[in-house]
């Protein structure tokens, strides 16, 4: 089981990045006796309680209890895993390292040039070839010029079902590595492999570099499913990226700004009409990552919202993401029914951008909103109020906005500063996230739930096959960090699997749990048939348990009518999911 990095090479990392100079890059510190001292980055905290000591190198929080080395405390601050913090500070240092693992480098060298090839094939597929007139027509109706085809290099997927399958074969790529880029799939009976993208429009996505990394396919009609995007590859995770950020990063860091809104073409149809500073999420709820690359460019994100969509309680809820991170975050509202392409195209990139410009900070829009979903004449109402704001105000870092949304909301609500100020003193500081593998806790671990995790730790394809599905809180509590640990692994492409999740543990009952597992050789696992009832059966539970939470919430709901039917939409659509999920998973599993 070799470890990424031998010991060595890790301390000599850790000796050449002192620690105080590493988390001075982060926060004022100041010095106090031997010490230094500032606000913990980690809860939030009104006198300093975070301690970094010079002499140990070692940094602890006495109010969350956060603490370790600084490798600890960058995978923390950056959301990095351990291997990652290592190659950081490394390069921090100016210390050389050998590559993490050359055989899963290449594998990933290849993967880049297979999409590469299949960006041209499919490139080729729109400019070039004779099935391509339709999608050409259909650029044209839609007014998308051939400047933006070029650009964003838009593409025709043949409608046959082995073509660039072919293709790809005729240029000397294995079979196994199409399927492992998620371009084509096995069928299921026979052998052999078919297209995934047929007779679709194919839009590239690419990396902040440039390098394409996946594809998204959409109908040249109205049938479904509209989209067909790539699965998660070694390349390509899903909330990982923000579709164009290669060609609006620049002009992200000019506009001091980046418009983020929804849909592929949304992003192109704003680049074609010069508002070259928007990205878009590609219909997922927005994560952790996506606002860690853009904080890179600039702290100020203007999101294009549609104003009468179902679900805008959510869709508030989900910029939370920028919140934590310190942007300021703006609330385009577009006319009822338009989206950003239908809206440019209906007027104009300058008319987007005025009200880009003229866009309200999401707290007045969300307190606004609020109060129209309430009755705040009503007790009831009032206090839904306060609570959905105090959720957003207690995310804000500076204390000076803070107090302003304070006494905003408590002038909206006509009760006192002191009332509101009250209520949010009750809240308690949100638990500091926890990305490192945490130790291991005790408890009694389901056997059958470890002949899974044996299973997939020797099978790497198949996990990531299934890997969606799986979920750790599931799992009994001694495997849960093993379990999370495996999904970061493997999602990363950190392959084989085997050989890097014992290095990746860093802690020590983890590690010794797992190398114990991994050399276990009593034999007799699991058949993959049985692997994949394993993960129906867990994936029951796990929407079974978010169902039963969603009726206790309706209950806790009674009266906010609003809630509710959101929580009753959710709980249709998890017994829909009971319902659908194991002809699902067999599907993803290839069974
Ligand atoms: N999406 C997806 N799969 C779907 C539907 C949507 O992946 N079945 C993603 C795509 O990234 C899409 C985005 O969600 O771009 C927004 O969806 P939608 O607004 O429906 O798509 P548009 O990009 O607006 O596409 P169009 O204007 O061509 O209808
Ligand atoms: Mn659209």
């Amino acid at each position: 089981m070799a470890p990424l990095f031998s010991p060595d090479q890790v301390d000599l990392v850790n000796s050449s990045n002192d620690i105080v100079e590493v988390v001075s890059q982060y926060l004022p510190l100041k010095r106090s006796g031997r010490n230094f001292k500032a606000l913990c980055p980690f809860h939030s905290e009104k006198t300093p309680s975070f301690t970094v000591s010079p002499d140990k190198q070692i940094f602890h929080c006495f109010g969350c209890g956060a603490g370790g080395d600084v490798f600890s405390f960058v995978m923390r601050k950056e959301n990095m895993t351990f291997p990652e913090a290592v190659r950081y500070l490394a390069r921090r240092a100016n210390v050389q390292l050998p590559e993490a693992d050359p055989r899963a480098a290449s594998r990933r060298e290849k993967l880049f040039e297979l999409h590469r090839l299949a960006a041209d094939y499919f490139h080729w597929g729109l400019t070039r070839s004779r099935a391509g007139e339709r999608a050409r027509e259909y650029l044209n109706r839609r007014e998308i010029t051939k400047d933006s085809i070029k650009t964003f290099e838009i593409g025709y997927a043949q409608p046959g079902w082995e073509s660039l399958l072919n293709r790809a074969r005729k240029k000397g790529y294995p079979e196994e590595l199409l399927v492992e880029a998620g371009l084509v799939i096995k069928r299921e009976k026979g052998g052999g492999c078919y297209d995934r993208f047929r007779d679709r429009l194919i839009v590239p996505v690419r990396d902040g570099r440039g390098r394409t990394i996946a594809f998204g396919g959409r109908v040249l009609d109205d049938s479904l499913p509209k989209y067909i995007n790539s699965p998660e590859t070694p390349l390509f995770r899903k909330g990982g990226i923000l579709f164009g950020i290669d060609r609006a990063r620049v002009r992200i860091g000019e506009a001091g700004e980046a418009i983020i809104g929804e849909g592929y073409f949304d992003v192109i149809r704003a680049h074609q009409e010069g508002v070259e500073n928007m990205v878009c999420s590609q219909g997922t709820a927005f994560t952790e990552i996506q606002a860690q690359v853009l904080k890179r460019y600039t702290d100020k994100v203007v999101v294009a919202f549609d104003a009468d969509q179902a679900g805008t309680a959510a869709a508030l809820r989900g910029l939370a993401v920028f919140l934590e991170k310190n942007f300021e975050v703006r609330i385009i509202v577009l006319p009822p029914g338009e989206d950003p392409d239908s809206f440019i195209r209906k007027h104009s990139g300058p008319a987007f951008e005025k009200l880009a410009q003229e866009s309200r900070p999401l707290l007045d829009f969300k307190l606004d909103w609020l109060c129209k979903q309430y009755d705040i004449a009503a007790d009831r109402g009032r206090m839904s109020v306060a609570r959905q704001m105090l959720e957003s105000i207690s995310l804000i870092e500076n204390a000076v906005l803070r107090e302003t949304y304070l006494r905003k909301l408590a002038g909206r609500l006509g009760v006192s500063p002191e009332a509101v100020q009250e209520e949010f003193g009750k809240r308690k500081p949100p638990a500091p996230p926890s990305r490192t593998p945490a130790a291991v806790p005790e408890g009694k671990i389901d056997k059958y739930q470890l002949r899974l995790l044996k299973y997939l730790m020797g099978n790497d394809t198949f996990f990531r096959r299934v890997e969606e599905e799986l979920y750790p809180d599931v799992f009994s509590p001694p495997l849960q960090p093993v379990v999370t640990l495996m999904l970061e692994l493997i999602r990363q492409g950190q392959v084989p699997l085997s050989k890097t999740l014992v290095g990746a543990l860093r802690d020590r009952r983890a590690q010794e749990m797992v190398s114990g597992w991994l050399l276990d050789s009593d034999g007799s696992g699991p058949e993959v048939g049985e692997a994949v009832q394993l993960i129906i059966n867990l994936a029951r539970k796990r929407v079974r348990s978010e169902l039963l939470r969603a009726r206790r919430e309706l209950a806790a709901r009674e009266g906010l009518e609003e809630d509710r039917a959101l929580i009753l939409r959710r709980c249709a659509a998890l017994q829909k999911e009971l319902q659908s999920l194991p002809s699902r998973i067999r599907e993803k599993a290839g069974l």
